[in-house]
């Protein structure tokens, strides 16, 4: 099943306000929630440790889905599952062992992606595609909502949806994703598309018509 899913991140949400805002995007059609952890190391900036996505967890009926820029990570694989994460992201780039990280992931139960920073072949994931249920590229550099899509990424999906072939993994394309770039993406063939500024930009909690707007737009 190819058909395009949209993951708004609540890194641009309201973060007085997490529960009404998971809620408000749900309503409005958002498949899964994206939850972008920063370490203030591996990308120049601090978002979520394990309790704050755990206090999230009961607001989300889709799949959350948490995208972890930190290095290293396997000490807070566990962390991040325990807190109830479905799908767990971790970048190519954390450490020298990234098929590790992903057999850890794995041991979890929970769903592995790995991630490909702007700058980072596709080759790069090639052999860890039979741990991988989703690759991450990444079409901004990891840090901060609302900066400019990084155009040549569209031929790197492209290439990597020819890598993948038939197996059942996703693609997903996060970083300056808006209902300009988006069928960009699509049609070289991602099929998750993770979405910040462009569906809270305007928004606010009591407008869920504006999430809604934004996310048929995309
Ligand atoms: C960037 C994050 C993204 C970001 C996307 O480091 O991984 O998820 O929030 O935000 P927009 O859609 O505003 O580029
Ligand atoms: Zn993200």
């Amino acid at each position: 099943d190819r058909t395009v899913k949209i993951a708004p991140s609540i890194l641009s949400a309201d973060f007085a306000n997490f529960g009404a805002e998971i809620r408000a995007i749900e309503a409005q059609g958002a498949d899964w929630v994206h939850v972008d952890v920063m370490d203030g190391h591996f990308v120049p900036n601090l978002t979520f440790g394990p309790p704050a996505v755990k206090a999230f967890r009961p607001h989300v009926k889709t799949l959350m889905d948490v995208h972890l820029m930190i290095a290293p990570v396997d000490p807070y694989i566990e962390a991040y599952a325990e807190a109830g994460a479905d799908m767990i992201t971790a970048h190519v780039e954390a450490g020298p062992h990234p098929h590790r990280t992903l057999q850890a992931i794995r041991a979890t139960g929970k769903k592995a992606g790995i991630a490909l920073n702007p700058g980072t072949p596709v080759e790069a994931v090639e052999y860890l595609l039979d741990l991988a249920d989703m690759v991450l590229v990444m079409t901004v550099n990891p840090g901060f909502g609302g900066q400019k899509f990084i155009h040549s990424q569209i031929d790197k999906i492209a290439r990597l949806r020819g890598t993948i072939g038939d197996r059942p993994i996703h693609i997903q394309v996060d970083g300056g994703v808006d209902p300009v770039t988006a069928p960009l993406v699509a049609k070289a063939g991602a099929d998750v598309l993770v979405a910040g500024s462009a569906v809270f930009k305007g928004g606010s909690v009591g407008q869920p018509q504006v999430y809604g707007q934004n996310i048929r737009a995309i």
